[in-house]
């Protein structure tokens, strides 16, 4: 088994790269080799299975040509700039975003080997004047470029599927917290960083109030989630390649109480609290009630409770 993750230098890449080393197989088969291929040849993770960096940017056909091979069996496409960069560099959005993944999917349809590929979709395709709750069966409506970005690339994946270019599926990735590593330009960044920063000793600031409500899902189980995804039967998607990931919807009072109770009281006294009212129009229109019955019914899992995402960054990231 072949798999190639691009955007595999990401923090979702990473995790999923790991998870696959660390089962050895997918889709019944061993896993012979996987390359992370990204902007900048990502660093490599020691393991038994040969891992690759390549240097890939998906907005050059020539390049997603060379990552993608006669070989290459499964492809994680994670590759995006995320929400706040796409909505400030519409170019760039748009070209990262919707080219880069249309040249990935056109590059599937030259080679006629139609691999699956997962494509990491997101909660941001919802929005707007759309009845509560929402999930699979909802009108999209994205209230950003980079939520259309993402819209528009479910729907070629779906297209590409039923032509059989690609065994397609898009999975609405909820927002992933705790987070490792450094903040990114994703308006959803203090989600993480309220939390990171404390339980490594730092102040974080706290831009919205401890009511808001958000869906997560933590880093370890969405690369469980990546990797229940590309098992999933096609025939168990029937016309519909579009799965939503499950999370749960927590307030950011309940996830500071996880810490606290997982941490002790001192990371908790290290969060200020300044509303950014210019964040709250963005993020207050995010949607929270969300459904994901049917990636449930088909194996796909969220945290049993936000303890678990703090444990789960303590083990696997912290420091
Ligand atoms: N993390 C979240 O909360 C979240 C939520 C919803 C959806 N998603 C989606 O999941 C995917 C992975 O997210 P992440 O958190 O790992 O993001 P990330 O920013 O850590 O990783 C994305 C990677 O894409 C790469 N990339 C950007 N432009 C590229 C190009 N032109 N060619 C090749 N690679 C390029 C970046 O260098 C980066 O390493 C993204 O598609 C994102 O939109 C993430």
């Amino acid at each position: 088994m072949n798999i190639l993750i691009i955007g595999g230098g990401g923090v979702v890449g990473r995790k999923l790269a790991s998870a696959l080393v660390d089962r050895g197989h997918l889709m019944g088969r061993d896993i012979t080799k996987i390359t992370l291929a990204d902007i900048a040849d990502p660093e490599l993770k020691a393991g038994s299975v040969h891992i690759t960096g390549l240097a890939c940017d998906i907005t050059d056909p020539a390049s997603v040509s060379e990552a993608i091979t006669p070989e290459t069996d499964v492809i994680y496409h994670l590759a995006a700039v995320v929400s706040a960069h796409a909505e400030e560099d519409f170019e760039a959005g748009m070209k990262i975003n919707l080219d880069g993944t249309r040249n990935i999917l056109e590059r599937c349809r030259t080679l006629g080997t139609a691999p699956v590929v997962v494509f990491t979709s997101s909660i941001a395709v919802y929005g707007g004047d759309v009845p509560d709750p929402v999930g699979e069966q909802s009108f999209l409506n994205p209230q950003t470029s980079y939520g259309m970005q993402k819209a528009v690339g479910e729907l070629m994946v779906n297209d590409y599927s039923r032509k059989g270019f690609v065994d397609g599926r898009a999975v609405r990735l909820p927002t992933i917290s705790v987070r490792p590593g450094k903040p990114n330009r994703a308006a959803s960044g203090f989600m993480s960083s309220i939390l990171r920063e404390p339980l490594n000793g730092q102040e974080a600031v706290c831009p919205v109030g401890e009511e808001f409500l958000h869906y997560y899902l933590s880093p370890r189980l969405c690369a469980e989630n990546l990797v229940r995804t590309a098992e999933i039967e096609a025939g168990a998607l029937g016309m519909n390649r579009v799965l939503q990931m499950p999370g749960r919807t927590w307030s950011i009072r309940q996830m500071i109480d996880a810490m606290t109770a997982v941490a002790g009281p001192d990371p908790a006294r290290l969060i200020r609290w300044e509303k950014d009212e210019a964040l709250l129009k963005i993020v207050g229109g995010w949607r929270f009630d969300i459904r994901a019955d049917r990636a449930l019914g088909l194996g796909l899992i969220a945290d049993d409770s936000f303890e678990d995402n703090i444990r789960y960054y303590i083990e696997d990231d912290r420091g």
